[in-house]
């Protein structure tokens, strides 16, 4: 009888390490550590509809919206891990206004820090729909044994050394690149284990679904708004009308569009200019992954692995997904009124 054959994770990036001369398996231990912080999310995540963990916290997050008491939860999990790992000097969260320097002896020695979004698409906890984590590590500027400083964090997304998400959806996955690819783990809670599932995943290079808040159609510049007709008119050359697909949640839809090809888009409007989603927790990881599989990221016009952060929770607009579908929603943009 053969076996069940599995790679977990942590063998995964073992192996992985093995390959990089000089590793000494800091960044293998921190991915370890944010693993595990998945699984008690998950877990809590799983249980949220019959726990007191629904509904807010009261407290209103550095973006003024009122914070979930499952951001609060994710938040201090991840942040314990990262402390724990001894790798990691510092994080800056969503759910924080300033950047957290762990001050141990250990930590200071850390050689990363991570950017994260403990939880994303809060609005969707309530009514049992997919939400997720992102994270994205750096190595440090300021020199090891010393605080983690500011500067640690404003470094352009091309300097990111690792970046990826757990999606606690139908099933919980995490999906994670160090730059050689994009591996997908699913969890399998009879061995607690995240299994590769879906190896070196690339997004196809045009796809059939568009994503973005209709909502605010009346808001949105010129360009997008031609090109969300362009999504909607009949041709069958190009298999349009597309899909419109919008969960809310970054993690999912992006998610979604990666396995099946598709493009996201969250626009600058003209109440919002720079868009909503934060280019250090939910721009660049998502940016570092859509280019390993094969796809795109841009702010409408500048790669968004290009753009220097200038503050912690910068907003930036994000056209992301299939390659083509990018340049395309691109052209739009460029001549609004072709
Ligand atoms: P968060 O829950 O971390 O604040 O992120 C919510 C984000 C993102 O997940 C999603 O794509 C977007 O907000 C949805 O915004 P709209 O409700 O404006 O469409
Ligand atoms: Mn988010
Ligand atoms: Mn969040």
């Amino acid at each position: 009888m053969t076996g069940y054959k599995i790679t977990t994770l942590n063998e995964f990036i073992i192996r992985r390490q093995a390959n990089i001369p000089y590793a000494k398996g800091e960044l293998s231990n921190l991915l370890h550590h944010i693993g595990i912080a998945a699984k008690v999310v998950n877990k809590k995540v799983n249980k949220a509809g019959l726990v007191d963990v629904l509904g807010e916290a009261g407290a209103i997050n550095v973006q003024g919206e009122t914070q979930q008491k499952l951001d609060v939860f994710a938040d201090m999990q991840f942040t314990a891990a990262l402390r724990n790992s001894s790798e990691c000097c510092g994080i800056a969260s969503e759910e924080n206004q300033e950047i957290i320097t762990f001050d141990d002896e250990l930590s200071l020695d850390g050689k990363y820090i991570v950017c994260m979004d403990p939880l994303d698409g809060s609005s969707n906890i309530d009514v049992n729909v997919s939400i997720g984590t992102i994270f994205s590590v750096y190595r440090r500027i300021s020199p090891r044994g010393e605080k983690a400083q500011l500067g640690d964090f404003l470094q352009k997304g091309n300097e990111q050394i690792a970046a990826g998400y757990i999606i606690y959806g139908s099933s919980t996955m995490l999906v994670y690149t160090t730059g050689l690819g994009v591996n997908g783990f699913t969890l399998d809670t009879g061995i607690g284990e995240f299994c590769l599932s879906h190896p070196n995943i690339k997004t196809p290079e045009n796809g059939g679904i568009y994503s973005l808040n209709e909502g605010n159609y009346n808001k949105f510049p010129d360009g997008v708004k031609k090109y969300i007709k362009y999504c909607q008119e009949k041709d069958s050359e190009t298999n349009r009308p597309y899909s419109a697909r919008y969960i809310g949640s970054l993690v999912a839809d992006f998610h979604r569009n990666l396995m099946k090809g598709g493009i996201f888009i969250y626009p600058e409007t003209e109440s919002a200019p720079n868009g909503k989603l934060r280019l250090l927790y939910e721009c660049n990881p998502m940016a570092f992954l859509a280019e390993q599989a094969g796809g795109k990221a841009t702010d409408g016009d500048t790669r968004i692995m290009d753009l220097q952060p200038e503050t912690l929770h910068q907003r930036v607009p994000l056209y992301t997904g299939s390659k083509q579908m990018v340049e395309n929603v691109e052209g739009f943009l460029a001549n609004p009124n072709e």
